[in-house]
């Protein structure tokens, strides 16, 4: 990684945690790597890209269920799944200094010996023999210590919509093609947790199985590549910075005969962001479910198209666009150009000084209470001077900030600053819902 990147990556990762967005897992503990808390403004941003997504593929469409299904199943899930025996990476060890690392990230492929792989990054160690290291959790379920109560903690939440599909079929009776869609947790011992949220162990996912008849599956795979693309630019990522990448036979995961990953120009190189697969009938064979077509008359096994998206990634790739400096009053200004349509605040509210209580009174009842009422996520700011609070409300990506001061007591009217130009307009304070709708 360049010093510029470098630099970028340091300063987002002290934005988030500054302005109460994201914080390293277990931090006063010393952190637990590959985990991080959400704070309030992190947990808006997730939220808001969660209903986008919702609504873009759920409720605006006719043919998606929505599923919320267990993060433990049963370990023949698994087994069936292929992921016991396939959900690995390869992985080897300093005989030194003990440090694993992932094989293909030191650019040796998995059958290569001690021999054949460079030192050891860290201490210049021997590297031991290449494993396969499985990467999914495993713990046990009730008080028995016999081996039937192993269980794992899910690493795609697919599977919870594949165990679900007789109920799903049983309860709605869909016609093909339709499909499940899931948010939700899932979590990977990886190796090497790094890059910030780029890769964790524990991470949310939002995907769709997408149940095709078979011979439709390379046209269902074209429509839903630009679906994923229309909600990329929907949300605000930023496009120049997203490449389609043919995932070649021997990359691919166990149950995927084509693979597309949208990858993004991340600080630390060019990498996987979003997915879209083609699973064939592969897990719906391998758990021995199948759909009857009442209209047909035949029994079949869908095949499956899987659009996956991971929500970590979403957020960083998000941060990384919004990302943005200017110079403002001989300094410099460090802002998140959101859209509002994802912006943890729509609108921040402030009486010029907080010891007037005419000003406070005024901002609280006519400004602060009806538009939080119509938007909810607006904020109350009268922490510091006004340069100040902007300059905050700009590394939170709040679109605008509207100012209450003496002018408003006789004219009604407010200040409303615009985050990306810094222009402010007086409003007056009947106009300002309608005013922020348009916007928005
Ligand atoms: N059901 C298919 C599936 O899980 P995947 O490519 O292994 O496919 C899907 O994962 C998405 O989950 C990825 O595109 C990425 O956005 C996210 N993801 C995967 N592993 C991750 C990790 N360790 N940390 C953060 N996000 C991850």
């Amino acid at each position: 990684m360049g010093k510029k990147e470098n630099n970028l990556m340091e300063k987002i990762v002290s934005l988030c945690k500054r302005r109460g967005f994201i914080f390293s897992g277990s931090e006063i503990y010393g952190g637990l790597a590959g985990t991080y808390d959400w704070g309030h403004f992190g947990v808006a941003l997730k939220n808001n890209i969660k209903q986008l997504w919702w609504k873009k593929f759920v409720d605006n469409r006719r043919d998606m269920y929505g599923i919320d299904s267990a993060i433990l199943m049963r370990q023949e899930v698994w087994q069936n799944a292929g992921h016991l025996v396939n959900f690995a990476d390869p992985m080897v060890e300093c005989e030194k200094c003990k440090e694993k690392f992932r094989t293909d990230q030191l650019g040796h492929p998995m059958s290569k010996r001690t021999s054949d792989v460079p030192e050891c990054p860290n201490c210049g160690g021997k590297l031991g023999e290449a494993k396969r290291f499985n990467m999914m959790f495993q713990t046990k379920v009730g008080a028995s210590e016999d081996s039937s109560a192993i269980s794992y903690l899910r690493p795609e939440t697919a599977q919870g919509m594949f165990v679900n599909f007789k109920n799903t079929v049983d309860a709605f009776h869909p016609k093909l093609p339709f499909g499940m869609a899931q948010i939700g947790k899932a979590f990977r011992n990886e190796i090497t947790p790094r890059d910030f949220l780029f890769r964790v162990r524990e991470f949310e996912q939002m995907e769709i199985e997408y149940f095709v008849r078979k011979e439709d599956w390379e046209k269902y795979f074209e429509y839903w590549k630009g679906e994923m693309l229309d909600w990329m630019e929907e949300i605000g990522i930023n496009m120049n910075k997203v490449h389609e990448i043919e995932i070649g036979d021997d990359e691919r995961a166990h149950y995927s005969k084509r693979t597309i990953d949208f990858e993004f120009e991340f600080p630390f190189g060019q990498k996987e962001l979003f997915g879209l697969a083609y699973r064939t009938d592969f897990d719906l064979k391998n758990h021995k479910l199948d759909y009857i077509d009442e209209e047909k008359g035949d029994k079949i096994i869908p095949h499956v198209v899987e659009p996956t998206f991971g929500i970590g990634r979403a957020v960083f790739a998000l941060l990384l666009s919004a990302y943005s400096e200017d110079q403002k009053g001989g300094e410099t200004r460090a802002y998140l150009k959101f859209k509002p349509n994802i912006a943890p605040v729509i609108c921040a509210v402030s009486p010029l000084l907080k010891n007037k209580p005419e000003l406070v009174e005024y901002a609280n009842v006519k400004v602060f209470a009806p538009l939080k009422a119509e938007f909810g996520r607006v904020i109350w700011d009268d922490n510091g001077n006004i340069g100040k609070r902007y300059r905050r409300q700009d590394e939170i990506g709040t679109p605008f900030c509207i100012v209450i001061d003496f002018d408003t007591l006789t004219d009604n009217t407010v200040t409303v600053r615009d985050r990306d130009t810094g222009n402010q307009e007086r409003i007056k304070v009947e106009n300002l819902k309608n005013y922020i709708k348009e916007k928005i």
